[in-house]
């Protein structure tokens, strides 16, 4: 077991260049063209024993971060060398259907596919990740994701949030290494938690604000995370400002001191560390949480070490209230229908209404939502003691908004109230609401769980969003 904790530097992932760009003289669009490669590398871990085999794009874990310009067309080609069957899912985007990581449209050893985003959506945090059936949580586990950000430079300058090097993705995860130093196949919570593939790493931070985009990139552990200064026996968490989430800016910022980050959610949180100088804050996460297995040192994430001195003022200003205007569904003149989905043990699968995604086509299509309408889907997580399990559960193509939430917490949160989201945690006893308009395009789309153990054995669906005639 790896137990060292803050002993090595948070490493940030490099941002990846496009290789080269095309303007459409027509209508001056820009489309740029970049390339990833699928492959295995090894990395040292352990300081004592042999170094960790890894799967990654452009043999990195996590994968190199994409920053794209809303409105920027992208062409990503992966190519794959590794023996595993790839399928690479954006996920945030609304992707045309024929490029969102289709679980059974795979890119063999060998081949490539050039995926197309759109990258039209507003700013937001989005992950790439391998979506192949059955080997998600294998491959991703393995390092195959990375981060992805449409930035939008208007919205930047409004917002004036830190930025650049204030900037910073966190990747949440927690694995299990063998006693060979190699990655255990991932069927437990994972004994070792790591930030951007380093265990419990530590970051050297100056006493102003910093803006950090934490996505939980696990494949089973969800994480309540708090900050507190652990050499003050009687502190108490300490606050934080959420700024943004799945679906990019909140509607108004939140302040809080905990917060729930269910596999895939992404929320960028804004720390203040001026009243902090000198001192090392942890981010911790909660123990017995929602039935996560809890292990020596999983009540940590990473240390702040706050220095003393500050080198730039920019983006170091209060952060605002009044964020972005959100779309608000329940507006919608055309809620059309409500789907109830229960996600749940059935068969000794985890299956959605008792279908899984092994069922094929056209049994695991779901729900066949008009394009352009709203739909209400009610998400049921049964607790009726058989199972104890929490379902994050992701809808591709939408960003939805939450509505309620009924057993359980009862409660919708007030940073997730004031979100649009593409993940909802759905905690075990809970009915959770949301609300989602079914654009821009029409196609076959997949929706699951996103504990990758649960969406490959085999709690995953499709919608097939119908096109309207005009
Ligand atoms: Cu993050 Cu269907 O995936
Ligand atoms: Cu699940």
């Amino acid at each position: 077991v790896y137990t060292n904790t803050f002993a090595a530097e948070l490493p940030i992932p490099t941002v990846i260049k496009p290789s080269t760009s095309y303007t459409n003289t027509e209508n001056g669009r820009i489309t740029e063209f970049y390339e990833l490669e699928i492959k295995s590398f090894e990395r040292q871990i352990y300081p004592d024993i042999k170094a960790t085999t890894f799967w990654g794009y452009n043999g990195l874990a996590p994968g190199p971060t994409f920053k794209v310009t809303k409105g920027v067309e992208a062409v990503v080609r992966v190519k794959n060398t590794i023996e595993q069957e790839q399928s690479v899912h954006l996920h945030g985007s609304f992707s045309r259907s024929p490029f969102d990581g289709w679980a059974l449209d795979t890119i063999k050893t060998g081949e490539y596919k050039d995926y197309y985003y759109p990258n039209q959506q507003n700013a937001r945090t989005l992950w790439y990740h391998d979506h192949a059936e059955g080997k998600t949580q294998l491959n991703v586990n393995h390092g195959l994701a990375g981060m992805y950000l449409i930035e939008d430079p208007a919205m930047s300058a409004k917002l004036a949030l830190p930025q650049g090097n204030y900037d910073i993705p966190l990747v949440l995860d927690s694995k299990q290494f063998d006693a060979g130093g190699q990655i255990a196949p991932p069927n437990l919570h994972g004994d070792v938690i790591m930030v951007n593939a380093q265990p419990w790493p530590f970051l050297n931070v100056e006493n102003r604000k910093y803006r950090f985009r934490m996505l939980n990139g696990s494949p089973a552990r969800g994480f309540k995370l708090t900050l507190v200064d652990e050499a003050d026996t009687t502190a108490t968490a300490l606050e934080f400002t959420v700024v943004g989430s799945d679906s990019g800016f909140l509607s108004e910022s939140v302040k809080t001191k905990e917060i729930i980050l269910g596999q895939a959610e992404r929320y960028e949180i804004v720390i203040d560390f001026e009243q902090y100088e000198g001192k090392n804050l942890t981010l911790k996460n909660a123990r017995d949480f929602n039935g996560e297995e809890d292990y020596p040192q999983t009540d940590k994430v990473m240390q702040f070490r706050v220095g003393t001195t500050t080198t730039s003022q920019d983006g170091n200003g209060a952060v605002p209230l009044k964020l972005v205007d959100l779309e608000k569904f329940e507006d919608h003149p055309t809620v059309d229908q409500t789907y109830t989905f229960a996600f749940d043990l059935a068969k000794g699968k985890w299956l959605i209404n008792g279908v899984g995604f092994s069922d094929g086509n056209p049994g695991r299509v779901l729900a066949s939502p008009k394009q352009g309408t709203v739909q209400r889907w009610k998400i049921v997580n049964p607790n009726d003691g058989r199972v104890f399990a929490p379902h994050p559960v992701h809808v591709h193509l939408v960003d939805f908004q939450v509505m309620s939430r009924v057993g359980g917490r009862g409660v919708v949160a007030e940073y997730e109230q004031k979100s649009l989201k593409d993940v909802v945690y759905v905690a075990p006893g809970e009915t959770v609401e949301v609300l989602a308009n079914f654009a821009p395009w029409s196609g076959l789309y997949m929706f699951h769980c996103h504990n990758l153990g649960h969406e490959d054995n085999d709690m995953m669906a499709a919608f097939d969003a119908t096109q309207v005639d005009l």
